[in-house]
């Protein structure tokens, strides 16, 4: 890493070292592997019809529903031939320029640890379900898998810039929360989305949230909602699309004349968008999580 670059101070386990790596993947109990199996049927009642198609894909490629929690080094076996991707046990969120250089080498930093029967509609911190389940079959896409490595080497030189935030932004309406035409339909394909059995729906179907066609420009000035429904999804045309956008645009540039912080509301449609659907914004009008409001 440049010796320029700011590093959060977050504190690491006496365990790991530099790369925040886990020697090796938890032991789960028969509980764990039961709360994944919960999980996995739970989310597989909602997603045909929602999900894209390359996630459904990826799920079979990876045989992700064999049962229990799997084994990290089953699929990045697995990965690795399709993808040259591989799955690495983390003990927690990371540090963001060690996410990034994991990243930028095609290893996916996955939670260790499995959510609980408490928590198990909703936990803030990524577990292994949404990490594994969520992310892992999207891998298997070539060009989705192009973009996350060039996302990973995009990080550092958004440090260096202080532009972080920024950067957070495209990868939380993309990789966590991005939908994507699939035959004039919209589909999800963001982690965030297709982890829960809520935002399925809301997201695909919902008539409160705007859903409008990515631009990356305009995506960096955008706010976000942490734990709550998103107001705004994006959509992409394809990951060829994505790719394109992202990998053709100036970040240096960007950077460059991008206000610290971020200039559109979460629930703002600008006169510029290609919007798909202009959203009612009911759910957040009505108070949103913890309001008892309907997910419409
Ligand atoms: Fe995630």
């Amino acid at each position: 890493m440049p010796a320029d670059v700011f590093t959060a101070p977050l504190k690491k386990p006496a365990h790991v070292g530099d790369d925040w790596l886990e020697p090796k993947q938890t032991d789960y109990t028969s509980d764990d592997d039961a709360i994944w199996n919960d999980l996995f049927a739970r989310q597989m009642a909602v997603l045909p019809g929602h999900a894209a198609s390359a996630f459904m894909e990826g799920l079979d490629k990876l045989d992700l529903g064999q049962g229990g929690v799997p084994e990290f080094a089953r699929l990045s076996e697995d990965l690795g031939k399709l993808t040259g991707w591989s799955v690495v046990p983390v003990p927690m969120l990371i540090p963001d320029h060690v996410f990034f250089w994991h990243l930028a080498n095609r290893r996916f930093p996955a939670g260790n640890f499995i959510r609980t029967r408490e928590t198990f509609d909703y936990i803030q911190e990524p577990d292994v379900f949404h990490d594994v389940f969520g992310h892992v079959p999207m891998l298997t896409d070539p060009v989705y898998a192009d973009y996350m490595q060039e996302y990973g080497k995009a990080g550092w030189k958004a440090m260096r810039y202080n532009r972080l935030k920024a950067l957070g932004a495209l990868y939380w309406y993309t990789v966590e929360f991005g939908l994507m035409l699939e035959h004039g339909e919209v589909r999800a394909y963001g982690a965030g989305i297709l982890s829960g059995p809520t935002e399925v729906v809301f997201a695909v179907e919902g008539k409160s949230p705007n859903r409008i066609m990515l631009n990356v420009d305009r995506v960096m000035r955008t706010d976000y909602v942490i734990s709550d429904l998103q107001p705004t999804y994006f959509v992409i045309e394809s990951f060829e699309d994505l790719y394109r956008q992202t990998v053709e645009r100036d970040f240096d540039r960007l950077y460059r004349n991008l206000p610290p912080a971020f200039t559109y509301a979460n629930s703002a449609v600008i006169d510029v968008d290609n919007v798909i659907h202009r959203g009612t914004q009911e759910y957040l009008l009505r108070g949103g999580r913890g309001s008892g409001a309907a997910p419409v």
